[in-house]
């Protein structure tokens, strides 16, 4: 890892990258510097360099979402790639010993501390969506505050349901089929499929499940402004869509430094 102190980044070397799905989806954790903070839902801006002017600070720069938790000893992103895109197949060819470089600020405010910190969690994120919650889910406080946690993943096909094992394996109390519901009485992961058939689990967007009350069912719990705490992220449309549902039924965000009960982010 190298970093002059007059740079906005630093460059950290990648010691592992993990493939979920050839060619769409991975990750990669990166060393972690010392001094880089953040809190449990924040994203960093990562740059890549010009491999032919590696002395160079890095033109591109996109944002991602912390997997690791906020003291882990490592950094862990997770990501897509999209064919056509300029910066994320040449992250997905990064290799163990290849360099990232990284804002040195942590951004956003999908944070568990913009919520009223009681009442149920909703986790509802799709596709690489889900990275943030992975992080929050490794904080002691939230699960503190919380009565129950829920996670709600939509994805296109199953095998896109990645780091499903650590999900099941915090609901381990309770029954776990391959890929339906598992939980127990303070946590639950709701995995959701739309072009696939998942046994025992509707085949529906996330928001249809909200519209039509099926999540709600499923998880066993109303999804009303009272008693839920709703994240979003992911795809935008669908973002959108959801926060009008739930605005309707009074969900907002905090103002103002208040705490509200919906907190959301768009990833495009
Ligand atoms: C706050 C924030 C946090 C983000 N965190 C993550 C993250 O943790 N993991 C991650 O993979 N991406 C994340 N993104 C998206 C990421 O910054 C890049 O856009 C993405 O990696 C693609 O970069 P690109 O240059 O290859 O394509 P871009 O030119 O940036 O994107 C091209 C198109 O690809 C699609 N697209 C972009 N990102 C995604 C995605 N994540 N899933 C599905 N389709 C997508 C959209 O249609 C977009 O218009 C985040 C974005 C924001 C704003
Ligand atoms: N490298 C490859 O081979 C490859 C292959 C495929 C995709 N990709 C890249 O990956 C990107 C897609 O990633 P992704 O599948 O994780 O993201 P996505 O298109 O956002 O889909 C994730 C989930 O969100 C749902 N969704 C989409 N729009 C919604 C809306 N308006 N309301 C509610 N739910 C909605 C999808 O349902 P639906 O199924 O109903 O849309 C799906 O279940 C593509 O843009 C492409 O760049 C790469």
């Amino acid at each position: 890892m190298t970093t002059l102190p007059d740079e906005k980044f630093f460059r950290t070397p990648v010691t592992d990258v993990r493939t979920w799905v050839p060619g769409k989806l991975f990750s990669l954790r990166v060393e972690r510097q010392p001094g880089f903070d953040f809190t449990a839902g924040q994203f960093a801006r990562l740059g890549l360099q010009d491999p032919a002017t590696p002395e160079e600070a890095p033109t591109l720069w996109r944002a991602y979402s912390m997997v690791s938790g906020a003291s882990d000893p490592y950094l862990e992103f997770y990501s897509v790639v999209v064919p056509e895109g300029q910066f994320s197949p040449r992250l997905a060819a990064l290799q163990p010993g290849d360099m990232l470089c990284i804002d040195r600020t942590p951004f956003g405010f999908l944070t568990a501390d913009r919520l009223h910190q009681n009442g149920d969690l909703w986790l509802i994120g799709t596709g690489t969506g889900l990275g943030p919650y992975l992080s929050i889910l490794k904080e002691q406080s939230v699960w503190q505050a919380f009565d129950r946690i829920i996670v709600v993943h939509g994805v296109r096909h199953a095998d896109e349901l990645a780091y499903r094992d650590t999900l099941s394996n915090l609901a381990d109390q309770a029954p776990w089929c391959d890929w339906g519901v598992a939980g127990n009485d303070r946590f639950l992961y709701l995995p959701i499929a739309t072009r696939e058939a998942l046994p025992g689990m509707p085949q529906e967007r996330l928001t249809t499940l909200i519209e039509n009350g099926d999540l709600a069912r499923l998880a066993d719990s109303p999804l009303d402004p009272q008693r839920a705490r709703v994240m979003l992220c992911g795809n935008p449309d669908m973002i959108t869509q959801a926060r009008k549902m739930l605005s309707e039924r009074g969900f907002a965000p905090g103002r103002r430094g208040a705490q509200g009960n919906l907190a959301v982010e768009n990833y495009w």
